[in-house]
């Protein structure tokens, strides 16, 4: 009751209000929300797929793609190549190569989704075991596949 004692302490108490509210706001987006982890944090279950990833997809060095011509692009121009060679930009996922570096490369969560929830209980239902063709082409667009003459069949480039 102390607090209410003074009207001084009213902007004291209403902080402490909006700090708890945006804690369990918090709480609650965390539990029921699919946060992105990084490929690396497949590898201790997945050691094949990860193995064979790293080794043979041009997916897993997508960022050096973006690194090399980093310099002569503006911001904006960057922010586009964000799209296709980072994991879950603008889903919550990359933000920045200092903030994010795990998820600076095209990862398994571009195909599988956001793998937080079955990592932690390892249940296949709680992850995408088969991405749609439309997954792809949000990235290998008619565009592109027409500037590169090429067009990924739904096996190529995992693992
Ligand atoms: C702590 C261990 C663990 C981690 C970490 C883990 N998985 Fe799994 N995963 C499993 C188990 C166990 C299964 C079920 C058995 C199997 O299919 O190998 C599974 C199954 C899968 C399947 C097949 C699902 C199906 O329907 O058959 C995919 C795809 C998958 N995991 C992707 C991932 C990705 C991507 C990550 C990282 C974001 C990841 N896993 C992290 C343990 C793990
Ligand atoms: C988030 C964007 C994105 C999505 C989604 C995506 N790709 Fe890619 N993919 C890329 C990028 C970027 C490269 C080129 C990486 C580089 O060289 O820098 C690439 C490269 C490839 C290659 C070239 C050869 C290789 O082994 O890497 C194949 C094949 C491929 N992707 C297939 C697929 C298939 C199949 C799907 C859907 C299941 C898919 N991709 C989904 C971005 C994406
Ligand atoms: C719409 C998705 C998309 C956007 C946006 C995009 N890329 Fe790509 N990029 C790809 C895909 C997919 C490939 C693989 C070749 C293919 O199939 O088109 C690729 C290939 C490349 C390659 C060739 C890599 C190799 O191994 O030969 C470079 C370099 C590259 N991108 C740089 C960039 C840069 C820099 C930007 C931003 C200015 C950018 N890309 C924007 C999807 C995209
Ligand atoms: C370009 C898209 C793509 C990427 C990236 C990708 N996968 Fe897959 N993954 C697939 C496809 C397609 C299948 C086959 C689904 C089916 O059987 O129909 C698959 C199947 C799997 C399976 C089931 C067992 C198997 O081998 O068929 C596991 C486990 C898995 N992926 C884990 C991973 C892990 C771990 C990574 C990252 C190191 C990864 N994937 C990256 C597309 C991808």
């Amino acid at each position: 009751m102390m607090l209410y004692s003074s009207s001084k302490n009213l902007p004291i108490l209403s902080f402490i209000c909006m700090i708890f509210l945006i804690f369990a706001y918090d709480l609650s987006f965390a539990a029921d929300q699919k946060t992105y982890i990084g490929s690396k944090n497949c590898a201790p279950c997945h050691e094949d797929q990860y193995n064979s990833f790293m080794k043979h997809s041009k997916k897993a060095h997508s960022w050096n793609s973006v690194a090399i011509m980093k310099p002569k692009l503006k911001e904006h121009e960057l922010k586009k190549c964000y799209e296709c060679h980072t994991t879950g930009y603008n889903k919550g996922g990359f933000k920045s190569i200092e903030s994010t570096p795990d998820l600076a490369d095209v990862g398994c969560e571009t195909c599988h989704g956001p793998g937080s929830e079955h990592a932690e209980n390892q249940d296949p239902q709680s992850i995408n075991r088969k991405p749609a063709v439309e997954t792809c082409t949000a990235c290998h667009s008619s565009e592109r596949i027409q500037d590169f003459k090429f067009k990924p069949l739904i096996f190529s480039g995992a693992h």
